[in-house]
């Protein structure tokens, strides 16, 4: 088997924004006195802005100028919270990941289902880490559906059991494994658990613990 590529989720992956988009669903639901918890919140990891919206209204159902005022409203909450992301923000070992990939000459992309991943990445000074980036502009259907990383092979140019999938939400894994990618899964296992490979975070991970875990060593 060989192994040519990466492709990262951001938000919870290399970046804690999962938290924000977090804060700014719960504020937006206080304010329209909808129930929504941490828990609740589970759901929505990876998934797209109008799917959150949809998750949190539970079947309630509203006129289209009031979802996209909703959906503006939240993302005008969002884009406050990551105004001051810098490259402090980084989760630990994701930069050196990247890096360490980079220069074992295996290429990298970002497959995210955010509008908001380039402004993301520009700020937290690592754009020049990845040889693509797919994001919620690239594609019509978002995970669970692997359109997006398809995405991104197609712009690395390699076949999709050729790279592999790190991500932290369950519609992550379940659209790397829809696409035929190699997944590697972040976080707790009754959320991950389907990843070819689970782990707590990219602390301290090396690529030859990747490869390793991913069954064998790479013979490219
Ligand atoms: C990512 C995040 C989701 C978010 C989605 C859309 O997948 O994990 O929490 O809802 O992107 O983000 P956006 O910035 O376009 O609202
Ligand atoms: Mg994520």
């Amino acid at each position: 088997m060989t192994i040519r590529a990466f492709i990262f989720d951001l938000d919870g992956v290399i970046t804690d924004t999962a938290e924000y988009h977090y804060r700014g669903w719960k504020r937006l639901a206080d304010e329209e006195g909808l129930p929504f918890t941490r828990e609740d919140n589970e759901q929505l990891r990876g998934v797209s802005r109008r799917e959150s919206l949809m998750l949190i209204l539970k079947g309630r159902v509203y006129p289209e100028d009031k979802i996209q005022e909703m959906m503006e409203r939240k993302n005008s909450y969002y884009l406050d919270f990551i105004k001051e992301i810098s490259p402090r923000d980084l989760l630990p070992g994701a930069k050196e990941l990247l890096e360490e990939i980079r220069v074992a000459g295996l290429k990298t992309a970002l497959g995210s289902a955010s509008k908001n991943a380039g402004g993301v990445i520009d700020r937290l000074g690592i754009q020049s880490l990845f040889d693509a980036v797919s994001d919620g502009h690239s594609v019509e259907r978002q995970k669970p559906a692997p359109d997006l990383f398809l995405h991104a092979a197609a712009q690395l140019g390699l076949p999709p059991p050729e790279c592999v999938v790190v991500e932290d939400a369950a519609a992550g894994i379940e659209a790397a494994r829809a696409g035929g990618f190699r997944s590697i899964g972040l976080g707790p296992r009754e959320r991950v658990g389907s990843a070819d490979v689970v782990l707590p975070s990219l602390a301290g991970v090396r690529l030859s613990d990747l490869l390793e875990a991913l069954g064998g060593a790479n013979r490219s």
